[in-house]
């Protein structure tokens, strides 16, 4: 089912130049989209139109049949489309992590007794059920964006769209926070859309959408973007170093068996040369 229809879609802040000129996809239900690009081509423009804190210039979205970007219909992509930004501190309102996740869905008029059922499922889906009292100022960078998530799960979103959410975060931070989100994907049929620039994380996608100067320039499979290695390069994008050493290794005519997107399955194909 098409949970996510975006058609012709233009935003242009102040009257400068549009940072989206005309993007059309869809997104289907329980699927793990990857969203890349340079920087300024329009990723974050379009995470704040997937939840209706932008209001396209032209064209439209729904979710859910339901248009984004209205005032009367905000309240009800709310409940659908979470979003979690980068930086985490910007995103905590509450002195103790019970009360962060609460706050969205008491904004959302959910009753008290819903609410503490919502606090413990959504902080067990991030794994962080033990914090239920702690500081969020204490804990690390993954802790913390994770309890950023476990706020936007409370809401019960169908979507979460995740713009560069583990960017400031160590690589155990974003290990922990991208496994978090496979799960919800996998587990719960919560359907994903990631901005991301760690190339990493974009093989674990169902499909990739790389966005240039505000316009979708392809899409398909982790596999055949990487594919499109020279592609990439004029846009600023490599594809994983694992990609790399097994497209170089077939150019040097190494038999490598099999689709290398990850660094195991590199380390597989190698076992069996
Ligand atoms: N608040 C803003 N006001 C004016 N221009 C903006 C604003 N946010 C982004 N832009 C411009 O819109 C374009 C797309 O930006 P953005 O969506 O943030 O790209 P990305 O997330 O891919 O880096 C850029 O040219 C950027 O300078
Ligand atoms: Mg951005």
């Amino acid at each position: 089912m098409e949970q996510i229809i975006a058609k012709d879609l233009y935003f242009t802040y102040d009257k400068q130049t549009p940072a989206l000129k005309g993007v059309n996809f869809t997104v289907q239900k329980g699927e793990y989209v990857a969203i890349i690009g340079h920087n300024g081509s329009g990723k974050s423009t379009l995470a704040r139109l997937l939840n209706g804190l932008l209001t396209p210039t032209l064209g439209t979205i729904t979710v859910d049949g339901i248009v984004v970007g209205d005032k009367k219909t905000l309240f009800e992509v709310r409940k659908r489309v979470g979003v979690v930004f980068q930086n985490p501190d910007n995103q905590m309102v509450a002195s103790i992590v019970e009360d962060e996740v609460a706050f969205g869905p008491e904004n959302l008029g959910v009753p008290r007794k819903e609410i503490k059922e919502r606090i413990d499922f959504a902080l067990s889906a991030v794994g962080m059920q033990d914090f239920k009292r702690a500081t969020p100022s204490r804990l690390s960078g993954g802790q913390k964006q994770r309890i950023a998530i476990a706020g936007v799960l409370a809401l019960k979103p169908d979507v979460l769209v995740l713009d560069e959410a583990t960017a400031m975060l160590d690589p155990q931070g974003r290990k922990e926070v991208l496994s978090t989100v496979q799960k919800l994907n996998k587990e719960q049929g919560v359907t994903v859309v990631a901005i991301t620039h760690y190339m990493e994380e974009v093989t674990k996608a169902d499909r990739v959408i790389v966005l240039s100067d505000g316009e979708m320039v392809f899409t398909g499979t982790p596999k055949e973007i990487f594919l499109k290695q020279k592609e990439l390069k004029n846009l600023g994008l490599e594809v994983p170093l694992a990609v790399y050493i097994a497209q170089k290794l077939k150019e040097q005519g190494v038999e490598i068996d099999g689709d290398v997107l990850t660094q195991s399955d590199l380390a597989e194909a190698l076992c069996k040369l």
